[in-house]
């Protein structure tokens, strides 16, 4: 198969898995998760958000997360940052990788955020810039690229237009996400042809409502597209977007994409160990297809 020889899964487990849990993870245990994750390989780990505790409440501790995380030169650690505020708070904890965020559509931008998406990008940019002066990566997350769950289908130029507003604000990489799991391989076919950015600079964020999501991310590799991001245990999913599945699970696309000869540097069964310690501080049993394969000593 044409796919590239090496994958780079970018977990966003302990983010998007845990926002929407209904069970609060204590901080000792994001901690442990965060660290199982890095020893399975994992380099690059969003690990919590700075947004509003009264938004997100499952997050309100990312500073204490931080402050316990021993620090790894080999492993990226990352956050959502919403506004100066967020920014700020991320940059009192030494966080050098930050994630700003707007969405394809009114609708989703308003709920997630409360903001226009032109207002979102207004917010953003001395947001972009005072990061980039520090030297802190960024990333520019776009959701409901490919459906929403307030205006239905997204045309993919439109969503393309927002990912190019973003990359202008000076971001060094965007993540183009299927906020409520409804792409399809044409899809993202026709998102990927029209963007005008870097495929080494651009992940995609495929949740997995549809079970669609490896095939949507095997459609981008073929693209070029070689970073994905992906949610230990299948875990997760956006609060503001009902009913929408966790992330493609991390164990999926490392089972598929080794098993068609892309390396990605997870060991799979110290993956599963990260994702069954999500799943007993959640007391929830990971849902991720090969997780639970993993687990049946017949499959
Ligand atoms: P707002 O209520 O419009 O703003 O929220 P505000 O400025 O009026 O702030 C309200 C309160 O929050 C104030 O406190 C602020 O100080 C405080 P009060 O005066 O009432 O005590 N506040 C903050 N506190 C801590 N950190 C901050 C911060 N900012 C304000 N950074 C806001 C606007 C953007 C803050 C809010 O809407 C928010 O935090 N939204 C985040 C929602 C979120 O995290 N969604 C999930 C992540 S996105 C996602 O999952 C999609 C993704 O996975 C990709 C995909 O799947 O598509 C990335
Ligand atoms: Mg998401």
């Amino acid at each position: 198969m044409n796919l590239p020889p090496a994958i780079t899964l970018i977990e966003v487990g302990p983010r998007d898995g845990l926002q929407n849990e209904r069970e609060i993870v204590p901080v000792e245990g994001k901690v442990a998760f965060v660290e199982a994750l890095a020893d399975a390989g994992l380099r690059e780990i969003e690990v919590s958000s700075f947004v509003s505790p009264k938004w997100v409440p499952q997050l309100s501790d990312a500073a204490e997360v931080f402050a316990r995380l021993k620090p790894r030169p080999d492993v990226a650690y990352s956050a959502l940052v919403p506004n100066m505020k967020g920014l700020e708070r991320a940059l009192a904890c030494g966080v050098r990788r930050i994630a700003v965020f707007t969405a394809a559509t009114e609708g989703f931008c308003r709920r997630n955020i409360n903001m226009t998406v032109d207002g979102s990008l207004d917010v953003f940019r001395p947001v972009v810039a005072e990061a980039k002066k520090q030297g802190v990566f960024v990333r520019g997350y776009v959701s409901v690229v490919f459906g929403c769950p307030y205006e239905g289908a997204v045309d993919p130029a439109k969503a393309v237009a927002v990912a190019h507003r973003l990359a202008d604000l000076g971001c060094d990489e965007l993540s183009l996400g299927d906020t409520i799991g409804v792409a399809v391989p044409a899809g993202v076919e026709a998102v990927l042809s029209l963007l005008k950015f870097p495929v080494a600079q651009t992940a995609m964020h495929f949740h997995d409502t549809r079970g669609t999501a490896l095939a949507n991310a095997f459609q981008a590799a073929i693209m070029g597209c070689s970073r994905f991001d992906a949610s230990a245990g299948g875990f997760g999913g956006c609060p503001y977007a009902p009913g929408a599945a966790g992330n493609v699970a991390t164990e999926d696309l490392v089972y598929a994409f080794e098993g068609c000869g892309s390396k990605t540097g997870v060991d799979l069964h110290r993956l599963a160990a990260a994702s069954r310690l999500a799943g007993v501080a959640l007391r929830k049993e990971p849902p991720g297809r090969m997780y639970r394969a993993l687990k049946s000593a017949t499959c």
